[in-house]
């Protein structure tokens, strides 16, 4: 007999409105059963929509449509980490109700304890949608690389960010104006200061960092700076450099522990994640045992993260569901590198500066650098064309994090500067 699944979807904007659409298709999807959707619920009932909605009951409060008992699974797609999507997918997972979730900021500030609660009533809680769109890297690392001991996971997980640097290095077209491009063609989230920020990457990385190490699912200890203070002209220094700006989302296995991070990073032009343009995401995998992936495609928008939600029900639909993040939460427990580690590790920096345009005051850089024990491996003055100000890029060798910030505070005490020094690392791949 043909199984059926009754679900309540919560949130009806660009992923819920798509992921009804595909649902009332249904019969082109290869289901092991079928998907009847009783319930929906939304902030406003009469918002036009793209798709027909009235044959569905409404609720104005998304824990009653959790609680109704129409609902066997609980679809949430409302975002954010408190407020409404937390007490319905609680009170779902409460009543033993299967939730799936495209919910990143829910699931890197709360999982731990929404695992918890899943494990003692033993309800899936899925996620797939909440990092990286259609690419099913949430599945990936929980299940098919558990057998093998992670390197590293690195990679672009925000699609907005990552357009808007491309846009800006390709065209030349200013921060503002390319971001509401990522608006409009509905990539960046209903507050874009989460993208441009760092913040929603960070969120998805915590996530990986869980699943892929064990790692306890704390928020709070990545390390998070955005791409809202990158310039147009980081951007063509970079390029000079034959090199470009991505924000990258890493979290790296160290002998002291868990780095996780997310920030911009100068990467060849050559190397595969500078490859990636435009609102695509990326993530490279690196294993002990079973070499490196990289898995590529689109990250944001309606059709790759509702088809994420829908592969989460197709695995309901089988039985095929793992603890929330691959093992039970008392496992969580490997340690995070703690900050002096951090700052004591190599890399080389690209420094950014603009001086006055005078005599003596690139001398006056390099002796601060020297004072700070940064060594300069490339220099590039660009031209001050009308203006008195003279932009500066310094390649330096490899030092550590820790000096290379003396260094800019150093910097930025010269009277010489106009426009603060700035620091973003450099990898070699
Ligand atoms: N705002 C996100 C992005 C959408 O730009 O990648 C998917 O989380």
């Amino acid at each position: 007999m043909t199984k059926t699944m009754k679900i309540g979807i919560a949130g009806l904007g660009n992923v819920g409105t798509g992921l009804v659409s595909r649902l009332q298709e249904q019969e082109k999807l290869r289901f092991n059963g079928r998907i009847e959707i009783t319930g929906i619920s939304a902030r406003n009932r009469s918002r036009a929509r793209p798709v027909e909605i009235d044959q569905y009951e409404w609720f104005d409060d998304p824990v009653a449509l959790a609680k109704s008992e129409e609902t066997e699974v609980f679809v949430e797609l409302i975002g954010g980490s408190d407020g409404p999507a937390k007490l319905a997918v609680e009170a779902a997972l409460k009543l033993g109700k299967p939730v799936v979730t495209a919910n990143k900021a829910l699931i890197a500030e709360y999982g731990e304890s929404l695992a918890a609660l899943a494990e003692e009533t033993q309800t899936p809680l899925l996620f797939e949608a909440a990092v990286a769109g259609g690419i099913p890297v949430v599945r990936a690392v929980r299940e098919s690389f558990s057998g093998t001991e992670i390197k590293s996971i690195r990679g672009i997980l925000n699609g907005t960010c990552n357009f808007l640097l491309t846009e800006m290095a390709t065209t030349g077209r200013d921060y503002g104006d390319v971001l509401s491009d990522a608006q409009r063609l509905g990539y960046a989230e209903a507050d874009p200061f989460l993208d441009v920020s760092g913040t929603d990457a960070a969120h998805k990385i915590a996530i990986l960092s869980s699943l892929g190490f064990g790692v306890p699912m704390d928020f709070s200890k990545v390390a998070i700076d955005g791409v809202d203070t990158i310039s147009l002209r980081d951007l063509q220094l970079a390029g000079k450099f034959e090199h470009k700006i991505k924000l990258i989302a890493e979290a790296v296995m160290t002998d002291h522990g868990v780095i996780c991070r997310v920030e911009p990073v100068l990467l060849p032009k050559t190397s595969p994640l500078a490859q990636i343009d435009g609102p695509l995401n990326a993530v490279m995998i690196e294993s002990v045992h079973a070499g490196n992936y990289t898995l590529t495609g689109p990250g944001a928008g309606s059709g790759p993260t509702a088809s994420a939600v829908l592969g989460d029900l197709s695995a309901l639909l089988s039985d095929q569901v793992k603890p929330v993040f691959g093992v039970g939460v008392e496992k969580l427990d490997q340690p995070f590198c703690a900050t002096d580690k951090i700052s004591a590790a190599e890399s080389k920096y690209l420094i950014r500066v603009e001086l006055q345009d005078k005599a003596g005051a690139l001398a006056s850089l390099t002796e601060k650098l020297a004072g700070s024990d940064v060594s300069v491996e490339a220099l590039l003055q660009d031209s001050a064309g009308d203006s008195e100000y003279a932009p500066i890029a310094i390649m330096t060798h490899e030092c550590s994090y820790a000096a290379a910030e003396e260094a800019i505070r150093r910097i930025n005490s010269l009277e010489a500067v106009v426009d603060s020094a700035r620091l973003i690392r450099i990898e070699s791949s």
